[in-house]
């Protein structure tokens, strides 16, 4: 996707252009250079720069950030510089290629994984690149390991931008049905179609195109007529801070909306369909994402408005079946009695909304049952959200 009009990832090896410190302001016209594919051939050499886009200034600041050891990933994922379930798997696969450059011994193999593995608990995808650099570097000497593991690390990436892709193509064509179905022209004059998303499950949660957003740019590009609402997803803003900065970014029209307004959206026919992302699918089709999402859910089905998962295979947990099993990140509750911005003049503060000393509680993810999700977008096609259908589609 670009950034002010150049192609970015949303982590990637800094080409030449891309030096430490490269700053540029959100919006502005960036002249880094192409820093989306420089270096994906993965090589083991010191000079390896592994990027991040720094998510916690935007859409205020864009930066990148270097990311030097697994102790930087580990920290960047706990502090959501990065953030979104597929982006969080390939900076642990990262993570663990910085580890075996600089020691590739078992003891620091386990130390990676271990320290890595141990920052956000939600995100099935976490386990699954950690488990795949596992499986492959115990088997390495460890001369190979380094080698090995970026490499391990550059294809986890590129299978993402495909994966998504895919979830694009399909969900493109499910838009096209709703949008027949609904009298909402494609590419023509009239009304577009209404999408409402939450929280970021956009190109900067994955490596690229994003996964719920991935069907919103491919119909964007294709000239569907097509409107984004955007729930701000508190408490840390998601989609007020991330989804409307990439989705400008893009072009593609939206309106961010409260929280609560969603289910008065859709009580008055302004929501054609729901599409969100997911951090833990479970193989009976429960859907952990983002706070908030299971109200949506339960608002769409009262509403007779179709709700889609985006859910590409690393996010889908076949080992767990019931959601209820899912564990639930709690995080800082300073995250919901503060909140962070750009004041009038242009400095950023952080500010209390709450008396002083108010207790909060900060669940950061909510379990859909799969019975209130129409479909599962995976890069395989649609399915039901339930353990037959999905099992079928999967060859399991
Ligand atoms: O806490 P976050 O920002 O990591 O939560 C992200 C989400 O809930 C996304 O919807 C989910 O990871 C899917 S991203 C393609």
């Amino acid at each position: 996707m670009k950034v002010g009009g150049v192609p970015y990832r949303a982590i990637f090896i800094a080409g030449d252009q891309v030096t430490a410190g490269d700053q540029v302001t959100a919006g502005d016209q960036v002249t880094a250079g192409d820093a989306g594919t420089a270096g994906y051939a993965g090589t083991a050499g010191d000079a390896m720069d592994v990027r991040v886009i720094d998510q916690t200034l935007l859409p205020h600041r864009f930066e990148t950030m270097r990311l030097e050891s697994a102790a930087d990933a580990a920290r960047a994922i706990r502090d959501m510089v990065v953030r979104g379930a597929p982006l969080i798997g390939a900076t642990a696969a990262y993570g663990v290629a910085l580890a075996m450059r600089a020691d590739p011994s078992d003891a620091s193999l386990e130390r990676a994984l271990t320290g890595l593995g141990g920052t956000r608990p939600t995100a099935v995808n976490l386990v699954w690149a950690l488990d795949g650099a596992r499986a492959l570097l115990r088997g390495l000497p460890a001369a190979e390991r380094a080698d090995a593991a970026f490499r391990f690390a550059a294809r986890l990436c590129e299978e993402d931008v495909r994966t998504n892709r895919s979830i694009g193509g399909f969900g493109l064509e499910l838009f096209r049905e709703i949008a027949n179905r609904a009298g909402a022209t494609v590419g023509g004059a009239g009304r577009s179609l209404n999408v409402l998303t939450h929280c970021n499950a956009g190109w900067l949660a994955t490596v690229d195109w994003g996964t719920a957003t991935a069907p919103v740019y491919r119909a964007h590009d294709e000239g569907l007529g097509i409107h984004v609402w955007v729930c701000e997803t508190r408490p840390r803003f998601q989609g007020a801070g991330l989804t409307a900065w990439e989705l400008g970014q893009h072009g593609v029209p939206h309106t961010l909306v409260s929280d609560g307004a969603a289910g008065y959206l859709m009580s008055r026919g302004k929501v054609d369909v729901v599409i969100v992302g997911t951090d833990r699918t479970t193989a009976a089709g429960d859907v952990a994402n983002k706070v908030g999402t299971y109200p949506l859910a339960l608002a769409a089905r009262d509403n007779g408005v179709p709700f889609y998962v985006a859910a590409p295979s690393p996010s889908i947990d076949w080992s767990m079946e019931d959601g209820t099993g899912i564990p639930i990140e709690e995080r800082d509750p300073e995250e919901v009695t503060r909140v962070r911005g750009v004041d009038d003049e242009g400095v950023e503060r952080r500010v209390r909304v709450t008396p002083e000393g108010t207790r909060a509680a900060n669940y950061a993810f909510d379990v859909t049952p799969g019975r209130l999700v129409t479909g599962l977008v995976t890069e395989r096609g649609v399915c039901a959200a339930d353990g037959a259908a999905m099992r079928g589609l999967f060859g399991r």
